[in-house]
């Protein structure tokens, strides 16, 4: 069984910054990822369309015979991980904003989180939050429109300099110094996330965390590849496979799948 894959899926082409820190820390592991970009955004979504996407997404990787799933999408998880776990027999790693560490450690009391309207109005969230940010500020950002410019291949766009640069404003004006990035897409933000923010205020994702706990898990159930030879990675889009592509190493073959 430690030779079946590992199934990942997002909505659409953020989560391969999930498989990234997967493939780094687990690079033998079978992998298959599904970009559900053709019902991107889920973050717009409600949180019963929310979650029969996310089931016809772990319907397909299973019938792809996977081991294990990675919800490689934070309003995925926020929305549904709990049905989800409740419905199949199978692990199944989410992902979370990274509010705890960013509450643990700041020093101006004050954080800003930036995610998708599915992840800050979900129970999930309100409850991690209220949990680990006592006696912290934290200010919560909608990153609207952020998704569709990434899904669109507009990443370095004016557009998006200019969503950024109103996104964090109320955030600097709290004296932040820790962004949380709260959806698996804005990793590829970074870049130029670090040219409008002042350097003393750190980005924190959850990618290496979810990583780490995909280890453990599958240590735990026995489940870890332990062959050494080259994985096999398979890439299923239902959308723009050029975008995908531009995210992955040229070697990286993709398929357009309509699911
Ligand atoms: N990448 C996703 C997340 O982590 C979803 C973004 C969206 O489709 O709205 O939240």
């Amino acid at each position: 069984m430690s030779k079946q894959p590992i199934g990942i899926f997002d909505s659409g082409v953020g989560g391969t910054s999930i498989w990234k820190e997967l493939n780094l820390l687990l690079p033998h592991e079978n992998t298959i990822y599904l970009a559900d970009s053709k019902n991107a955004p889920f973050g717009e979504k409600t949180k019963e369309e929310i979650i029969a996407l996310s089931k016809k997404n772990i319907d397909l990787l299973l019938s792809k015979n996977c081991k294990l799933i990675v919800v490689a999408c934070n309003t995925a998880t926020t929305n549904a991980v709990k049905l989800l776990r409740e419905t199949y027999n199978i692990p199944i790693i989410g992902i979370e904003p990274a509010i705890k560490p960013a509450a643990l450690q700041t020093k101006t009391k004050a954080v800003g989180i930036l995610a998708t309207k599915g992840t800050l109005s979900s129970e999930l969230f309100h409850k991690t939050t209220d949990l680990f940010t006592n006696g912290v500020d934290v200010i919560e950002q909608v990153g609207e429109g952020l998704v569709q410019l990434i899904e669109t291949g507009m990443i370095n766009s004016q557009e998006m300099t200019s969503l950024l640069k109103m996104y964090i404003k109320p955030m600097l004006d709290a004296n932040v110094d820790y962004l949380v990035l709260g959806c698996t897409h804005y990793p590829y933000l970074i870049p130029q996330l670090l040219e409008l923010l002042p350097k003393h205020i750190k980005i924190i994702d959850s990618g290496e965390a979810v990583a780490r706990q995909t280890q453990a898990v599958l240590k735990q159930h026995a489940l870890l590849n332990n062959a050494k030879n080259k994985p096999n990675l398979q890439f299923y889009s239902n959308g723009n496979i050029e975008v995908l592509a531009s995210l992955l190493e040229n070697n990286i073959t993709i398929e357009y799948l309509d699911f």
